[in-house]
């Protein structure tokens, strides 16, 4: 079987029992401020398991890419050292929300393995939870039992909390586990060791394909257990290990999964997979990470400095480091891999395929600065080698090595690697410490903590939004909870039905009231965390349980929707004028302004902006009515052409936006104008670029765009009236600056003159005093570079001259002293310091060398006795 074939039997067999078969989940995780990334098929279901949302359907079955590289699930320091682990992997599961539980999940888990893919029963281990006297828990009776029906009872292994009892983080929803383990060995070796002293052993061979959860706990931020309003089943199935398997395989890289990937390595690197265990290492890395980097960056997460950007970039790097240290790759190799995936996975995950070259350009770009960096960082560490070698030590500082990894990029095993090539090892601990104080610093920074949810009521239906369509209505607080966010504390509320909009789709979240008979709460914000709708107050409602009336800041919401319409148009506008690559990355609207990030390689013309502009506009003034069709089946919207959004989570039905069908249609869950000319006047403020392949537009509609241009207008009138130029201002300006440069050059011509016509009276005033001949002078020029040409020129005109100038500039004084600098020698003159002795006398100061020295001041009075204190001086060194 191929691994399609495998994936498609998986989905069939449980369609065929009233499963629905759902889409994945996006990765890349947007709001929940618990988990970066998607790291198990659970995580999009969370919120039905803890009882906050109600199932469409009761079973569903999909294929999840899942990503285990941070927080409690991380497996990355394990990837390409064995043959089954992995970042990204794709997850089988089945689900029941509040329908079948233990029985119908062991026994179809059971089903499908012997009977559909046929795997011999004799190879099967199975694990259940032994039970966990900190929790207060027994073992798993009713697993064990229904396991015994099925399989040897020999076969069946009480496991642990650690093994054997789920949980998706410190905090949700949780409970007792049993895995299913396969022995792949060949018979010979299972015949003298039995497979059950190897399971959960990290035998390669011996592996767990799936895991069945029974959730029935929600872990508490106290780390109490509290039982769920029903019961549900979560299964996870690694996709790539049931691969191995089936196709008789004794590692994951050898299916069909791994080996297109392989063998296009091969080619690019011209080594060859299965012949050297370090080189493997590094094919398995790399083609594991790539994966990962592939579907990161599909879901529109491109690598950066923090979060789950970083986490992108770390895996990227590692990848890149591992081609360059073993496979000798010098030049960016990895964006060459992602054909092979788009692919392999056109018809499972088509995003790839859709957004092929951005990604490719992504991964380009990145992988040519990583190897910039690393080639600075190796000669960092030669230097500071041949150092610490002079110095008699052999350890690299816990700092140094923190800076190689802090600013070149360095992975703690690289340099850790390349350290002991060359007989050195590396202050670990030092490192380690460094590490710390940096991420407490960026943890400090961003520290978030929430306190458990304390229900108000009963009542636990799910949150509907009802702000699309008013913006007032009665409510009854739900539950709220305290959270410390960069040392504020704030309250947030949950209500149904609300009109407030929760932040999502760049659109940010409404502010406004509540207000029950006896006071009035300011809702400061509003937000999403999964299905939540998150009302952030500072203070608490002193009566909870009040009747409230939950009112939406009109204003900021009017203008934000049109900002939000308005960004459509233009996104539309933008693929008309550039080209249908054009994809949004990424968009922020709020009442004041709007921003949008898309995939596009060249700088936008002015021309270009002015056509966007213009279409915007035209748009604005047909008055098209909003078509918002609140249900449509994912499948209806995108054959009408909706723009998907990828990175966002979608249920199986959307909302889309229409405004005109031939023009703009997305699917969007923000709110809009009913009517094109709502949105008024639309300008264009500002394009440029924020990273490779992406440029950012600034725009304003409405109000906001009039006032900037009237406020434009203003200051142009007024530069009008100041130049007197009613019409052509650009001519009149150009004939101004022409002016100008011509002016500025006769004047210079003119002050040469002047400085050439002084030459001729001054020269004769020259006196000879003790060896030197001394001018001292006041003199009229315009500029103290003036002073400075005229005295170099003078310098000219005698032996051993020492020039003495001032000058009344423009009402201030500007003094200047030069001599050679070996008269200044032999005389012991020193300019600087009689400037500074003197300068008192023309209230100002300077200074400069022995030689030459210059000073500015404001006593135009004090010229001359400043001029007779420094002839005086002259006439006194012998
Ligand atoms: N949530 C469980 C896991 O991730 C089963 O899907 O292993």
């Amino acid at each position: 079987m191929t691994s399609s074939e495998i994936r498609k039997k998986f989905l069939e067999f449980f369609a065929n029992k009233q499963h629905h078969i759902a889409n994945a989940a996006p990765l890349v995780i947007k709001n929940d401020p618990t988990l970066m990334f998607t790291n198990a098929g659970m995580n999009q279901f969370k919120e039905l398991f803890l009882g906050n949302q109600s199932a469409v359907y009761p079973r569903i079955v999909d294929t999840q890419p899942c990503l285990r590289v941070s927080g409690k699930h991380n497996d990355l320091e394990d990837v390409g050292k064995d043959t089954y682990h992995h970042t990204l992997f794709e997850m089988l599961g089945n689900w029941s929300f509040g329908d079948y539980f233990k029985k119908e999940a062991i026994l179809w888990a059971w089903e499908l393995l012997t009977d559909v893919y046929n795997i011999p029963k004799d190879r099967i281990y199975v694990t259940v939870f032994g039970g966990d006297a900190s929790d207060k828990l027994s073992s798993d009776e009713e697993a064990r039992t229904l396991w015994k029906s099925v399989i040897d009872p020999n076969r069946i292994i009480d496991g642990s909390k650690k093994d054997n009892f789920w949980e998706m983080g410190d905090t949700g929803p949780c409970g007792p586990c049993t895995e299913i383990h396969i022995d792949l060995r060949p018979d010979s070796e299972r015949n003298s060791v039995d497979g059950k002293t190897l399971v959960n052993n990290d035998h390669p061979q011996v592996i767990e394909v799936w895991n069945v959860v029974f959730m029935e706990f929600n872990r508490m931020a106290n780390g109490s257990l509290i039982s769920l309003p029903a019961k549900h089943v979560d299964t996870g199935m690694g996709f790539e290990r049931l691969c191995m398997a089936l196709q008789g395989k004794t590692s994951n890289y050898d299916t069909d999964v791994f080996k297109p990937l392989l063998d296009n390595l091969e080619s690019i690197c011209g080594k060859k997979y299965g012949e050297n265990e370090k080189t493997d290492i590094a094919f398995r890395v790399i083609v594991d990470h790539i994966r990962a980097v592939t579907f990161i960056i599909a879901d529109g997460q491109l690598p950066s400095n923090n979060k789950a950007g970083y986490v992108a970039r770390r895996i990227l790097r590692r990848a890149v480091r591992y081609g360059y240290t073993y496979l000798g790759l010098e030049n960016p190799f990895l964006y060459r891999l992602v054909s092979v995936l788009s692919k392999q996975f056109a018809e499972v995950f088509p995003h790839i395929e859709k957004q092929e070259n951005f990604i490719v350009r992504i991964i380009l770009e990145e992988e040519q600065s990583f190897l910039r960096t690393l080639s600075f960082g190796l000669k960092k560490m030669d230097s500071t080698m041949d150092q610490l070698r002079k110095a008699n030590t052999l350890i690299i500082p816990g700092e140094v090595a923190f800076e190689l990894f802090d600013t070149f990029g360095f992975p703690y095993d690289l340099i850790n690697l390349i350290a002991s090539e060359n007989g050195f090892s590396v202050d670990e601990n030092g490192y380690k410490e460094a590490l710390l104080v940096q991420k407490t610093r960026s943890r400090a920074d961003s520290a978030v903590e929430a306190g458990d949810w304390v229900n108000v009521s009963d009542d636990n239906e799910p949150v509907k939004f009802v702000g699309y369509d008013i913006l007032e209505t009665t409510v009854e607080i739900q539950r709220y909870r305290k959270v410390k966010a960069k040392g504020k504390e704030v309250f947030h509320l949950v209500f149904t039905p609300t009109p407030f909009y929760a932040e999502s789709g760049g659109q940010v979240g409404d502010k406004g009231i509540i207000k029950s008979e006896n006071e009035v709460i300011k809702v400061l914000d509003t937000l999403k965390e999964n299905n939540l709708i998150i009302h952030v107050t500072d203070t608490l409602p002193v009566s909870l349980s009040d009747s409230f009336i939950a009112i939406v800041e009109k204003d900021s919401r009017v203008r934000t929707q049109k900002n939000h319409s308005a960004t459509h148009l233009m996104h539309a506008a933008l693929r008309q004028v550039l080209g249908t690559h054009v994809e949004q990355k990424g968009s922020f609207v709020s009442p004041d302004q709007l921003r949008f990030d898309f995939s596009h390689f060249s700088k936008i013309t002015d021309e270009e902006m002015i056509e966007i502009e213009q279409i915007v506009n035209v748009k604005i003034r047909e008055g098209i009515a909003l078509n918002e069709q609140r249900e449509v089946p994912i499948e209806e919207a995108k054959a009408l052409g909706a723009m998907a959004l990828f990175g966002e989570k979608y249920g199986d039905t959307v909302r889309m936006i229409t405004f005109d069908e031939n023009f703009s249609r997305e699917l969007c869950g923000g709110t809009h104008v009913k009517n094109t000319q709502e949105i008024g006047y639309f300008k264009l403020v500002s394009e440029g670029s924020i990273s490779s392949g992406i440029r950012r537009i600034e725009a304003l509609s409405g109000e906001s765009a009039f006032d900037f241009v009237s406020l434009e207008l203003q200051g142009l009138k007024e530069v009008r009236e100041t130049l007197k130029a009613s019409k052509n201002l650009s001519t009149t300006i150009q004939r101004l600056l022409d002016d100008n440069q011509r002016l500025s050059k006769e004047l210079e011509q003119l002050h040469q003159q002047n400085l050439s016509l002084l030459i001729p009276g001054l020269k004769s005033k020259f006196n000879s005093i003790n060896g030197m001949n001394l001018l001292v002078e006041k003199v009229d020029v315009n500029s103290a570079d003036h002073l400075k040409k005229l005295s170099s020129e003078l310098r000219k005109v005698t032996e051993n001259a020492v020039v003495v100038l001032a000058s009344n500039i423009e009402g201030k004084v500007a003094v200047l002293i030069q001599c050679d600098e070996e008269l200044a020698k032999a005389k012991g003159i020193n300019a600087a310091q009689l400037i500074k002795s003197n300068s008192s006398l023309i209230q100002g100061g300077g200074g400069g060398q022995a030689f030459l020295a210059t000073a500015g001041g404001t006593n135009v009075t004090g010229i001359d006795a400043f001029l007779s204190a420094v002839s005086q001086t002259f006439k006194n060194i012998a």
